[in-house]
């Protein structure tokens, strides 16, 4: 068999692991030849393509990014406006290619194109990438381990310019419309206030969370907000916060946007593990002739999805969730 991989959305720690992952497998125990596709589906329109051997995946488990690069090409959106039918050329391309399957590795996004293209016929198996953890269906996606360690010590880090200066230091992480890597981060850095999309927040709330630490000793707060959170007027989580949690109750609050920072370097363990994991199994269900779907994790199990059952779902944080309820109960502000 012959088969294709490519990565698109965002990238994030854990995506050449899972490469190395799907080649090693294809390659060592099925006899399959493999074909990275570069940039994601834009690779597919126009047949970038580099051959994949064993000695392509030497020093990948650790390296950060996508050795294939990627992209957020849509072929479906505004399918045939201009004249093109990109799904058409990509399904033509596939098979002049002599791809028995593709590998798609990405987010949500790339989880709804894939699902189309099953569709239509087009033999696909996805892997969920996105460091958001937002993908319903699996328990964990890889990168998510990373960003919240690089998260959780950014948090540990500011504990201490913040009692030196006895400031509220506020903390912007990534998640999209979710809030998992504010959550497991916010807890795992001992924040005081965490704020997430799924659960709202007043400024009143946070301003009187802070002054009552104040009447407790504590001189100084830690805040993690998820980037997603309302604000009025759309304005940025992070220098919204600040600057109303200022002007409420008078004390210093400095921000840290973490950024793009969350989506570098090499991956954790925890990923790289995990990611390796996704990978065989998306192998052994090519190997298996089981196509349109994605792999997931379900407790220390992987399971396969239908596309269709995963294609536009969002997973979300839940007020039940456990970290929320053991957060609430040691006193952590959620808003
Ligand atoms: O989906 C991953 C993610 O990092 C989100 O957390 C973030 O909002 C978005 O990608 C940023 O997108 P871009 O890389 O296109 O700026």
């Amino acid at each position: 068999m012959k088969i294709g991989i490519l990565t698109s959305g965002g990238d994030c720690p854990g995506i050449n692991a899972t490469i190395r992952g799907v080649c090693k497998t294809a390659i060592n125990h099925y006899g399959m030849e493999v074909i990275g596709i570069n940039d994601g589906f834009q690779g597919l329109l126009n047949k970038d393509i580099q051959v994949l051997t064993e000695k392509s995946l030497s020093g990948l488990l650790t390296q950060g990014g996508t050795i294939l690069g990627t992209s957020r090409e849509k072929p479906f959106k505004k399918r045939g406006a201009d004249g093109i039918d990109k799904p058409a050329i990509i399904a033509q391309n596939i098979h002049e290619l002599g791809l028995d399957c593709v590998v798609c590795i990405g987010g949500n996004g790339t989880q709804k194109t894939a699902a189309k293209f099953a569709e239509i016929g087009v033999n696909i198996v996805s892997i969920p990438k996105t460091i958001d953890n937002d993908i319903w269906g699996t328990d964990f996606s890889f990168g998510f381990d990373s960003a919240v360690s690089i998260a959780a010590e950014a948090v540990d880090r500011l504990h201490s310019t913040a009692s030196s200066h006895k400031r509220v230091m506020v903390m912007e992480v990534m998640g999209h419309k979710a809030g998992w890597i504010a959550l497991y981060s916010g807890m795992a850095g001992g924040s005081d206030i965490i704020l997430l999309p799924e659960i709202p927040y007043t400024i009143d709330n946070i301003a009187n969370a802070i002054s009552e630490r104040f009447k407790q000793g504590k001189t100084y707060s830690i805040i993690v907000v998820a980037e997603g959170i309302q604000t009025p007027n759309g304005e940025k989580a992070a220098s919204y916060i600040t600057e109303e949690i200022g002007k409420r109750t008078g004390v210093e609050t400095r921000e840290t946007v973490l950024g793009y920072i969350q989506r570098g370097g090499s991956p954790t363990p925890f990923d790289r593990n995990l990611a390796t994991r996704m990978g065989g199994h998306a192998t052994e269900l090519i190997a298996n002739g089981e196509y349109g779907c994605m792999v997931a994790l379900s407790g220390n199990d992987f399971i396969s999805l239908p596309l269709s059952e995963v294609r536009g779902k969002l997973k979300l944080v839940t007020e039940d969730h456990d970290l929320v309820i053991q957060g609430h109960r040691m006193g952590v502000c959620f808003g």
